[in-house]
């Protein structure tokens, strides 16, 4: 495997980096874990480095068209990677998955309408459905023996509810880690083509999985569902380049896609960014070694954990099958939510995305990005071991 230096130590403090900037702004100055926001602290690939660098050296930057190159690479990535085959005639382009979430939520469901989402989830899915008047329609997952899984009835019941109009699927799930299996992906569709509830498939996490739990794209699982659903893709995670890139939805149903795509009109975000097209398709094109390189990086560190981890009774790693993002369960110390973020976060020295954030059933959880440097993880381990055994002491 290619050596992309993934051990290199970065400075992101250089950089307003959201998620350092609990460490440039906490009392404890570096001492933190950065390991709340997800994104990598790895470099780009340097496929996308060079290509940025030549676009630079260009030096001009006026209006500019889609470049003709940029869905055709999005196509081969999701073909060669997933088998995929995406219909050009089925993309549209969006500033970023959020805002593409908030387009679907609007047009195709009314005001006071449910949205279901799973939680524990993607915060920001309980926040995007408030504030555009729409109702969260709540079907927590179960935790079974340690995995995640669909509640399947639940999912039913709300279905069957002629107010609920929409699922946001979270596919892989953000933070739980589980990558939903055909069979389990068949369900949901099932589910929600009986019922007329639209499913928007969130897969920005899609190409990060790990040996055995591949990623299935929602609407391979046949016409029907993909004309029953919208899919948000973005290469954001998978190359670490969030901040300089844009999202892409994927709608198969034609009434759809051309009210999405009015309404980008409408709301006029079809603008080109140069350097988001440049990055995204050299990613695209010549990023595949690299992103291999990080997952099995990623996975190293995830067995770091789960190494460390083992033995612990205060606790648990939930296994992800997926995702850069470990779900940790401390529900064994006892602590309200309070309590443990400010017990990780003073005594472990962790900045951490707190479990209540994800909603129901994530309260006595945290989520923790391990999308950075070895050394870095087994610090925040040995802080995170060290202050687990003081509080055990005190007890
Ligand atoms: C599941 C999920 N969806 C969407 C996003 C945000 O995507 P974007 O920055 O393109 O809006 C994230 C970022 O963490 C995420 O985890």
């Amino acid at each position: 495997m290619a050596d992309f230096n993934l051990d290199r130590e970065i400075d992101r403090r250089a950089t307003p980096a959201l998620k350092w900037r609990p460490m440039v702004l906490g009392p404890d100055g570096d001492d933190l874990f950065p390991a709340g926001v997800a994104d990598m602290d790895f470099a780009a690939p340097p496929c996308v480095l060079e290509a940025l660098e030549q676009r630079l050296d260009h030096g001009v930057f006026g209006y500019e068209a889609v470049p003709d190159g940029l869905f055709p690479a999005l196509i081969a990535w999701n073909d060669q990677r997933h088998g995929w085959k995406i219909d050009q005639d089925h993309i549209l382009r969006s500033p970023n998955v959020l805002n593409a979430l908030a387009i679907a939520a609007t047009l195709f469901t009314d005001p006071g309408d449910g949205i279901v989402v799973q939680p524990p989830v993607f915060f920001d899915f309980f926040d995007l459905i408030r504030e555009n008047g729409r109702r969260i329609a709540a079907n927590p997952l179960i935790l079974n023996n340690g995995r995640y899984e669909m509640d399947f009835d639940g999912l039913e019941r709300l279905a069957r509810n002629p107010r609920n109009r929409m699922l946001f699927l979270c596919n892989p799930h953000n933070p739980v880690g589980r990558v939903w299996t055909r069979d389990e992906l068949r369900r949901v569709d099932d589910i929600c083509r009986r019922n007329g509830l639209l499913v928007v498939s969130d897969e920005i996490h899609g190409d990060i999985t790990f040996a055995g739990s591949p990623y299935t794209p929602f609407a391979t699982l046949g016409q029907a569902a993909a004309e029953n659903s919208i899919t948000c893709l973005s290469p954001a995670k998978s190359f670490n380049i969030a901040s300089c890139c844009s999202a892409f939805t994927v709608v198969a149903d034609d009434a759809r896609r051309h009210a999405f795509q009015a309404e980008n009109s409408r709301l006029t975000v079809n603008k080109n960014n140069a350097f988001a097209s440049v990055a995204m398709e050299a990613a695209w094109r010549g990023g595949g070694p690299w992103l291999d390189a990080v997952l099995d990086y990623i996975g190293r560190n995830l067995a770091l954990v789960r190494e460390r981890l083992d033995g612990q009774t205060a606790v648990t790693l939930i296994e992800p099958e997926g995702t850069f993002l470990v779900w940790l369960d401390f529900r064994a110390l006892g602590m309200g939510p309070d309590d443990l973020t400010a017990f990780l976060r003073h005594k472990a020295g962790w900045a951490v995305t707190r479990g209540a954030a994800f909603g129901p059933g994530g309260e006595g959880f945290a989520r923790v990005n391990i999308a950075c440097t070895r050394v870095r993880l087994g610090r925040a381990l040995d802080r995170l071991s060290r202050a687990i055994a003081g509080h055990l002491d005190t007890l």
